[in-house]
């Protein structure tokens, strides 16, 4: 007999979605476990951390984490609770420090995790306090192009493994460079929607061209090129992948990407074409010359809450997110560029930025839709090139045929169900490895 499933959200045949899953505090619970107690997620860079005895505070899901750099320079990710009763033991957001004291009873753990120091042994604990067996709870920890990425199941496969194929299109932002790249950040906000809609909405290139209309114009005139018409921007060369629950977009092919590149204008465009030809050479030893010169990544997400690059959507709630943007360079780059790119970001996916305000407001509705028992007897129609997708000769990952598509969208929602219908990480499916990694570039840089 074969076990019925407890969740299936999404109609392959159809895209149908059930919108409970946006709104029910009960699978918002089931979540924190099953998705963010199991996936590898990205908490820091290794950039936040330069030095020995370095501290960065993030979160897995709703779990307040450290992200360390010990005496020997090695990364650790702790849950940041004294293992006597529960308190933080820093509450800080960043800085340098060997150990960490709990400010309720003065427990002291090292930057490694182990508990130094209790106060009053022999008086409170008649000398018999197992203190090798209350070190502080330690993630799994890994690191990819230098984003530092963390997970609490121990028996999950490899990061490069979980991130699989989908490194291949990544290594062509994250991993170009020999000298790596510099994380800036994070700028916090609070949405009131759910976690899994900015997560969806990386791979909504449909929607681009109405929500965004206003925007463009903006950033036509600015950057001193004609605003692209409804079908050029319908009708693309670019991609729309999925591997392993993780969404890909990628630019047509010949794109030196700098065309969307926010922060380009028409005053800087030639000191950025200028390094990217001066770079190319590297970047070609690193990626090969296919990756190099034909594909860039566009907008993406990482299974479970990455959004566009190192920008996290991390839970408070089923209609509550905060959200943490990061901003990402190559390390090497000319500071004029990296300001032009700081302010780009800014001024467009930030808190500030206009195509955030723009993506908000829908975010928000789609999500608050969810809540009424009316409406929510209408699923969501996600059927936008059903049975339009499959391996491609070119470009690994499961392949939409076209640009415009919600292929990514049902991927996402299918590992959803796969991580929230599995017992253990043994029943949870990882797509075998088959791109063809050319060049240098490696998992660690
Ligand atoms: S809760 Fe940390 S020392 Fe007691
Ligand atoms: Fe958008």
């Amino acid at each position: 007999m074969v076990a019925t499933k407890k969740y299936s959200i999404i109609d392959a045949e159809t895209g149908a979605l059930d919108r409970r899953i946006f709104v029910d505090a009960d699978i918002y619970q089931e979540e924190l476990e099953k998705i963010f107690g199991r996936a590898w997620q990205m908490v820091g860079h290794v950039s936040l951390v330069p030095k020995v005895n370095d501290f960065f505070h993030s979160y897995m899901g709703e779990d307040p984490v450290i992200l360390t750099r010990d005496n020997g320079g090695r990364l650790h990710v702790f849950l940041n609770m004294c293992r006597h009763r529960g308190n933080r033991v820093v509450r800080a957001d960043e800085g340098n420090a060997k150990n960490f004291m709990c400010t309720y009873h003065g427990w002291t753990f090292s930057n490694d995790g182990r508990l130094e120091h209790v106060p009053g042994i022999p008086e409170a604990y008649y000398d018999a306090l197992a203190m090798d067996e209350l070190s502080l709870i330690e993630a799994k920890v890994d690191t990819y192009a230098g984003i530092v990425f963390a997970t609490w199941d121990h028996e999950a496969p490899s990061l490069e493994a979980y991130l699989g194929d989908a490194r291949w299109y990544l290594d062509t932002v994250f991993n170009r460079r020999d000298g790596g790249t510099v994380a800036v950040g994070p700028i916090k906000w609070l949405q009131p929607v759910n976690w899994k809609t900015p997560v969806d909405n990386c791979s909504d290139n449909y929607h681009v061209p109405v929500t965004h209309a206003s925007a463009a114009a903006v950033k036509a005139r600015f950057i001193g090129r004609p605003r692209p018409t409804m079908e050029q921007q319908l009708v693309s060369d670019a991609r729309h992948v999925s591997v392993n629950g993780h969404s890909i977009t990628t630019r047509p092919t010949g794109s030196t990407g700098l065309e969307i590149l926010a922060g380009v204008t028409k005053d800087n465009r030639e000191r950025f074409e200028r390094y990217h030809e001066e770079t190319l050479p590297e970047v070609e030893r690193r990626l090969g010359r296919f990756r190099a010169t034909q594909v860039r990544l566009g907008n993406h997400s990482l299974f479970p809450n990455g959004v566009l690059g190192f920008r996290l959507a991390l839970p408070r709630g089923p209609l509550l997110t905060e959200f943490w943007d990061f901003t990402v360079f190559d390390k090497d780059a000319p500071e004029e560029m990296k300001q032009a790119l700081s302010a780009g970001h800014a001024q467009n996916n930030g808190a500030t930025g206009l195509n955030e305000q723009d993506d908000i407001d829908n975010w928000r509705q789609v999500s608050e839709a969810s809540r009424s028992p009316v409406a929510r007897k209408y699923r969501q129609h996600v059927s936008m090139g059903v049975g339009r997708a499959g391996a491609h000769d070119d470009y690994p990952g499961v392949v939409a045929e076209r640009y415009i598509s919600e292929s990514n969208q049902r991927h996402f929602y299918r590992r959803w169900e796969e991580f929230m219908n599995a017992e253990s990480w043994a029943d949870i499916p990882i797509e075998p490895m088959t791109a063809n990694f050319e060049g240098t570039a490696a998992l660690h840089g």
